[in-house]
């Protein structure tokens, strides 16, 4: 999604701009673009594709303003080329947005009418005429923007600079995060810490509606109404946090090599270890009480939730109801009051999980958010957040993020069980002692990726690709599809391994790869039976399993062995072979891994 950064510097900003920008290049960005103020006029450069040729084009004609704005684009409105690329600006005003401005027609029709010529096809320069017109009004920049704001609708961020205004930027947040950075003598405005980091680690987040003026020394901040408000100021970890690939190839890889790490300290966060039980922080509600639970996410956080549907209808034997947050939110789910609403989000800032949340937050449910960002909205907006302690995800492929999800989901079903007394204490200790193995288990199967390199040769000739899962593994069956399209850009799909009579069979031959996620629980037998149709229709079967591959009972292309655990635990430890099976299937075929074509990380548009 796209990147803003500003920055009142006491010195030329175009290197830092870019800087900033590069550590929001794991959002995902098709474009980018920096202006500054210089002896008073804007100018700026824009560039299609990657920083490195923004950085040629800063190159070629430098800009050496003191005050300036930057933006990474990921395209909404119009295709990703240097015309539309941000900053947009007039001879007055230059603009960087992220979001969507969804009244910019109406805008656009009027502005028109009044001469302002538009030279691009984005949304944001509706917002460069609409400030323009009030500047040409005889407003101050200030006035300018404020009314210029007040007609806007949709969700955005802005940062925004002037001609003849070498002291001020103003920024503005609706729906879409923005964060203020606190310097010596500087001051900046950011889409997120991590972006701030090498500047600033003292931050300010904007709320929902907010403005702010700002100057090298100061920062004012309005609310929607228009009032002086003050927001908390802290001090952001995200400086402290190394955002580069160590000794790996790629963030994708060192996340996955993370998870072992990563899913003992989200655990150690619910388990007491000594003690061998989960232990929850206080959820604003009492969980013997809970009628039924809500979960919905996206994409890898939306599986993640259909994983826990299982385990809390399994060991807490309650009514789960999962779906997808672009679904969820206009389906007028009928809610009864004493429900539990669970949000899973890595970034937290996720458009469509946020308006489900505030669905359920009017409909009077209590609201657990599972984000991996705290200072996220969605986690601002829960009654108790539920941290993943994943660190920061920086690969566009969901990993540890995902992993660190079905941690604390784990937790919650058992915490869920112990309330409602479906788990006895040993049942519990059982199922804690599992989890607390997983990170060696998971440490094992990160020894040795050879079988993953030797797979992706196979994989990476093949056009279409199935996932077959059962029971708990399906929802790994279609995470583990969703990896593979999403950066080798083969396509695929996961399919309940029950339901491939019923259609997906048709597409099997000799060249579609099947790859069957089934440990050897209570369904291998009748995940056995759904191979040998696919081996009898020519299929080549991948097993990714713990049990021998004699059972499997048919010709395999491969057999991924998996350690043996415990069934609760499964779900985790199968979706590192799922995540290597993407990973290096990429790396073979040579695609962008960390940034895959026209997706984001963090998406906050709809
Ligand atoms: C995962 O690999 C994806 N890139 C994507 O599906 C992601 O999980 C989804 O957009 C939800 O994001 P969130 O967890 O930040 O809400």
């Amino acid at each position: 999604m796209c990147g803003i950064v500003g920055i009142l510097g006491s010195k030329p900003v175009a290197i830092d701009l870019v800087d900033a920008l590069r550590r929001l290049e794991y959002r995902g960005y098709d474009s980018a673009g920096i202006a500054t103020v210089e002896k008073g006029k804007l100018d700026r450069r824009r560039a299609e594709g990657k920083l490195r040729n923004l950085e040629t084009r800063l190159h070629e004609e430098p800009l050496k303003g003191h005050v300036g704005i930057g933006h990474t684009r990921w395209a909404t409105h119009g295709r990703p080329t240097e015309l539309n690329a941000h900053p947009h600006m007039s001879d007055r005003v230059s603009v960087v947005h992220n979001g969507i401005i969804e009244n910019f027609r109406d805008l656009k029709q009027d502005l028109q009418a009044k001469g302002h010529k538009f030279t691009s096809d984005t949304d944001t320069e509706a917002v460069v005429h609409l400030i323009t017109d009030g500047l040409q009004r005889g407003l101050k920049p200030i006035e300018a923007t404020k009314e210029a704001l007040s007609r806007l609708h949709g969700a955005f961020a802005l940062a925004i600079i002037f001609a003849g205004e070498d002291d001020l930027m103003i920024g503005a947040r609706q729906g879409s995060p923005l964060a203020i950075g606190h310097g010596k003598g500087e001051m900046y405005l950011g889409s997120d810490a991590i972006a701030l980091a090498p500047f600033t680690d003292t931050i300010t987040y904007l709320d929902e509606g907010d403005w702010c003026v700002l100057s090298r020394d100061t920062s004012v901040i309005f609310d929607k109404g228009n009032r002086r408000v003050d927001r908390p100021t802290i001090k952001s970890v995200a400086s402290s946090l190394l955002v580069d690939k160590g000794n790996y190839r790629h963030f994708m890889a060192k996340e996955i090599h993370e998870q072992p790490e990563v899913i003992s300290h989200t655990l150690g966060n619910y388990i007491d270890m000594a003690a061998g039980i989960v232990k929850m922080p206080a959820l604003g509600i009492d969980l013997s009480e809970v009628n039924r639970v809500t979960i919905s996410a996206c994409g890898t956080a939306y599986y993640a939730g259909v994983v826990g549907k299982y385990w809390i209808e399994k060991y807490a034997r309650l009514p789960v109801e999962i779906d997808i947050a672009s679904e969820f939110r206009y389906r007028e789910v009928p809610l009864q009051p004493g429900g539990l609403s669970v949000f899973v989000s890595q970034s937290g800032e996720t458009a469509d999980t946020l308006e489900a949340l505030r669905y359920c937050k009017r409909n009077g449910q209590t609201i657990a958010s599972i984000v991996n960002v705290r200072t996220s909205t969605i986690a601002r907006e829960s009654n108790t957040i539920l941290p993943t302690l994943a660190g920061p995800e920086i690969g566009v492929a969901s990993t540890k993020a995902f992993t660190s999800q079905l941690s604390v989901l784990a937790c919650l079903a058992l915490a869920l069980g112990r309330a409602r007394g479906t788990l006895s204490p040993e049942t519990e200790q059982e199922l804690v002692k599992a989890l607390t193995e997983l990170p060696r288990h998971i440490s094992t199967l990160l020894h040795n990726e050879t079988v993953y390199e030797e797979l992706a040769h196979e994989i990476s000739k093949a056009r279409d690709v199935l996932y077959l899962g059962r029971g708990v593994s399906f929802p790994i069956a279609m995470e583990g599809a969703l990896k593979l399209k999403e950066i080798s850009y083969i396509h695929a799909e996961g399919y309940a391994a029950g339901e491939l009579k019923h259609g997906p069979i048709a597409l099997i031959d000799e060249n579609v790869p099947v790859i069957v996620v089934a440990p050897e629980d209570e369904l291998f037998d009748k995940t056995v039976s759904n191979m040998q149709e696919v081996a009898a229709r020519g299929g080549q079967i991948i097993l990714i399993s713990d049990a021998p591959t004699e059972r499997a009972g048919c010709r395999l292309l491969a057999h991924i062995k998996m350690p043996k655990a415990h069934a609760l635990t499964n779900p985790l430890l199968y979706a590192v072979p799922i995540q290597l099976i993407a990973y290096h299937t990429a790396v073979f075929m040579g695609t962008d891994v960390d940034q895959p074509r026209n997706l984001a990380k963090s998406v906050t548009v709809e």
